[in-house]
C-alpha cells in the first residue's frame, strides 16, 4: 500500500510562523524574519499562537498548582521526507506515560527528525512532508481541527545547545511562554511558577538569589537547566529532549540526568543520546534507529533498555551499542 503524504502547509498555512527554538536547530529559511529578535525565536510562541490560544489552555497555564495525569505518547507508521528524500520509514513507537524513552543510533538516521514530528516543528522546515500518526492519550496531534499551538504546548523540546533568551533575566526566561501568550498571571502566581518550575529543573538553589540577572549569564550546564524550566512552565505532559547533554560537561550532565529521573514521575520524556552510558542510565525504554546505506530511516529494534543493551535481538543493535560502529 502506498503511504499519503500530508500536505503541511495545507493542514497548517501559518506553520512556518509558529515559531520554535533556535535557528540553527531548526533548518528555517536564514531570510526568515520572524526569527529575528529574542522573543520570536521563543521556545513555543508567536504572536499567532496568543490568538490561536483557548481558554483551556489560560486556565492550564494560570493554574501553577495543577497536576494533570501522565501522558501516553504514540508514532504510527510515521515517515518523513525532505523533498523528494524519504528519511524515516514507517516508524512504530510507543513512549509510555511514566517512562523516559532514549532514542540511540548513528548520525544522520533520523533521530532528530523524529523527534521533530512529535511536536510538529518538521512542517517549519519547507519541503518537509511525513505520513502517519502521532497520538497523544489516542488523540492525533495532526488532525486538522487541533491547533498547532496546543500541540507545541503540550510536547515542548529542549535541544542540544542551551538556548536561553539571552539578554532576559533569569525570571523572564522561565516565563517566556506565559508573557509571549498574553496569559495573565499575578505576580505571586509568576513567584510561585518561577520557582516550582526552577527547583524541579534542579536549578531553584543557585539561582534563587539572582533572578533579576541575565539568563546568558550563566553556565552551560545552568543555561540549559533554564531552559528545562521554561519548558516546564507552560506545563508540557512530554517534553523531548535532543542530546541535551552533548555540549555539557559530566558534572553538568549528571546533574541534568539526575533532573531527568525526577521530571519522569510527572512528564513523558523522550531523549535522543549518543552517550551510550547515558541511555543505560536514565531511560526505561530504548529505540535504536538506523539508515543503511542511503534507505531511510527505520527502528531496527526498540524495548527495555536493559535488554536492548545486554540481550539484543538485531546483531546491528549489538554492534551499536558495543562501540562497533557509528
Ligand atoms: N532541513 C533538512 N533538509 C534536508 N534534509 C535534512 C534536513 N534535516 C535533516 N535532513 C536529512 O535527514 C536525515 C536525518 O537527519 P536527522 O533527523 O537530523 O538525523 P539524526 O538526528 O539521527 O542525526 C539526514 O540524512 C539529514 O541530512
Ligand atoms: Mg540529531
Amino acid at each position: 500500500m502506498t503511504e499519503t503524504k500530508f500536505d503541511l502547509r495545507r493542514l497548517w498555512p501559518l506553520s512556518r510562523r509558529g515559531v520554535v527554538g533556535p535557528s540553527e536547530h531548526l533548518d528555517v529559511d536564514p531570510g526568515d524574519e520572524d526569527m529575528s529578535s529574542d522573543l520570536e525565536s521563543s521556545p513555543a510562541w508567536n504572536d499567532r499562537g496568543a490568538e490561536e490560544l483557548g481558554a483551556t489552555e489560560e486556565a492550564a497555564l494560570s493554574a501553577p498548582a495543577q497536576k494533570l495525569p501522565l501522558a501516553n505518547l504514540e508514532a504510527r507508521q510515521i515517515s518523513a521526507w525532505f523533498g523528494d528524500r524519504k528519511v524515516l520509514h514507517k516508524v512504530d513507537l510507543e513512549m509510555k506515560a511514566g517512562e523516559i524513552t532514549a532514542l540511540i543510533g548513528p548520525s544522520g538516521c533520523g533521530k532528530s527528525t523524529f523527534l521533530r514530528i512529535l511536536n510538529r516543528m518538521h512542517e517549519m522546515v519547507p519541503s518537509a512532508s511525513l505520513a502517519g500518526e502521532v497520538l497523544l492519550d489516542g488523540v492525533d496531534i495532526y488532525d486538522p481541527s487541533r491547533r498547532l499551538t496546543e500541540a507545541r504546548r503540550q510536547i515542548g523540546m529542549v535541544f542540544q545547545k542551551p538556548n536561553p533568551f539571552p539578554a532576559m533575566s533569569i525570571y523572564d526566561n522561565v516565563i517566556a511562554g506565559l508573557r509571549l501568550t498574553g496569559t495573565p498571571a499575578t505576580r505571586d502566581e509568576k513567584d510561585q511558577l518561577v520557582e516550582e518550575t526552577l527547583t524541579k529543573a534542579g536549578l531553584w538553589k543557585e539561582v534563587r538569589d539572582r533572578l533579576r540577572q541575565p539568563g546568558g549569564g550563566l553556565s552551560g550546564g545552568q543555561q540549559q537547566r533554564l531552559c528545562i524550566a521554561r519548558s516546564l512552565a507552560v506545563r508540557p505532559r512530554v517534553l523531548l529532549m535532543d542530546e541535551p547533554c552533548s555540549a555539557l560537561d559530566p558534572t553538568s550532565t549528571r546533574v541534568i540526568e539526575e533532573t531527568m529521573l525526577e521530571l519522569a514521575q510527572e512528564v513523558t520524556i523522550v531523549i535522543v543520546t549518543h552517550n551510550m552510558q547515558q541511555a543505560q542510565r536514565v531511560s526505561d525504554q530504548c529505540a535504536f534507529f538506523l539508515a543503511s546505506q542511503g534507505t531511510p530511516g527505520v527502528i531496527v529494534e526498540h524495548g527495555l533498555t536493559e535488554q536492548v543493551f545486554t540481550f539484543p535481538n538485531d546483531p546491528r543493535t549489538s554492534d551499536y551499542v558495543n562501540g562497533r560502529f557509528g
